[in-house]
């Protein structure tokens, strides 16, 4: 249809024209009260290492997890997902001492100024990197063994201090063990977010390396696939975080992001929880590789990426650039 002497009869582009405009016009606005920055702690590193393809994201020294807390809070970002690193590997009966120490130094050291949550896994624990406990063939992964195992790591997290424990192994029934584990413990305020709809992916490369957790290619468990979520089943996402919501998690959340924004508009919509989004080590790696090449806008790119999680559904967004969220949210300039 054409208007009035054949000029557009809607214009679109008036809610565009300017910066006054789109602000005022906006439904998707990412916040910086909305990210979690992931920390990892290593045990037996002289001095902090990077990760490679990750912009400022380190494998942290004691000390240097600390002074990395205090220069975020500095910055404004107060809510921390920490992956604790331990040096000595075993298959089973594993130590948490290392992780729980450094879980109590934060907490001592920031009190209620931050929020830590503890990745509960046993992947940076294990020989093998698998995420929990080889049956005796070590052809797959035992469930109920590994969930007793993750409910000790959770319960030992939460008394060192965690706020929040975040379990990323996918076995099932874990989320049930963990919260009757830590109620039992008197823990009952202490949150658990479960990584719910973790799909078996190929964006968690950069992470493998921060955290040792590479799966041993050599032994008959190859790979995650027959305990993370395939990429094809969303219905199983699904299912996955309705049982984890009956099994009492407070938060949801989906993983990786952008390749399952679909997944987290669904789930999201469907169940009355808050929701995260886990914008892996791969995803990152994609923006800050190609932004070191000069190919992208990394304040426009990551912000891109954020606005989608918003728009999606997500209520908050675990990233690795997350200490960059307060300068790359800031008020875009005044020219049009
Ligand atoms: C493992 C774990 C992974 C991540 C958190 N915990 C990846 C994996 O399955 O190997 C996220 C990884 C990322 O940022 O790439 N339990
Ligand atoms: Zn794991």
């Amino acid at each position: 249809m054409t208007g009035h002497d054949d000029h557009p009869p809607v214009r679109l582009r008036r809610n565009r024209d300017n910066r006054h405009i789109r602000e005022l016009t906006r439904a998707a606005r990412p916040h910086p009260e909305q990210f979690i920055q992931p920390l990892f702690a290593v045990e037996g590193l002289a001095a902090r290492e990077a990760v490679p393809g990750l912009a400022d994201v380190w494998r942290d020294t004691p000390s240097s997890l600390l002074a990395q807390v205090e220069a975020d809070l500095g910055r404004g970002i107060s809510k921390f997902l920490l992956f604790g690193v331990p040096g000595e590997k075993r298959d089973r009966q594993f130590s948490h001492a290392w992780t729980s120490a450094r879980l109590a130094d934060l907490k001592a050291r920031f009190g209620a100024d931050v929020w830590v949550a503890a990745d509960v896994c046993l992947c940076s624990y294990t020989s093998h990197g698998h995420c929990g406990i080889l049956t005796d063939d070590r052809s797959h992964l035992d469930n109920d063994v590994t969930v007793a195992a993750l409910a000790d790591a959770a319960l030992q997290f939460a008394q060192a201090g965690a706020d929040c424990v975040a379990p990323s192994d996918m076995q099932d029934g874990r989320v049930a063990a963990i919260r009757a584990a830590l109620d039992r413990a008197g823990l009952e305020r202490r949150a658990l977010m479960s990584y719910a709809a973790k799909f078996h992916s190929a964006f968690y490369g950069p992470f493998r390396v921060a955290a040792d957790s590479a799966p041993d290619r050599s032994g008959a468990l190859q790979d995650r696939a027959s305990y993370q979520i395939d990429p094809g089943r969303p219905d199983d996402a699904l299912l996955a975080a309705q049982r984890d919501a009956a099994e009492g998690a407070d938060i949801l959340m989906v993983k990786p992001g952008l390749p399952y924004l679909d997944v987290l508009a669904r789930l999201s919509a469907a169940i009355p929880l808050p929701f995260a989004v886990y914008q892996t080590s791969g995803e990152q790696a994609g923006i800050d590789l190609t932004a070191a090449q000069g190919l992208a806008d990394p304040a426009r790119a990551q912000v891109e990426t954020w606005t989608a999680f918003v728009r999606a559904g997500a209520r908050m967004i675990v990233s690795y650039a997350a200490r960059r969220a307060p300068l790359y949210l800031a008020r875009e300039p005044a020219r049009p």
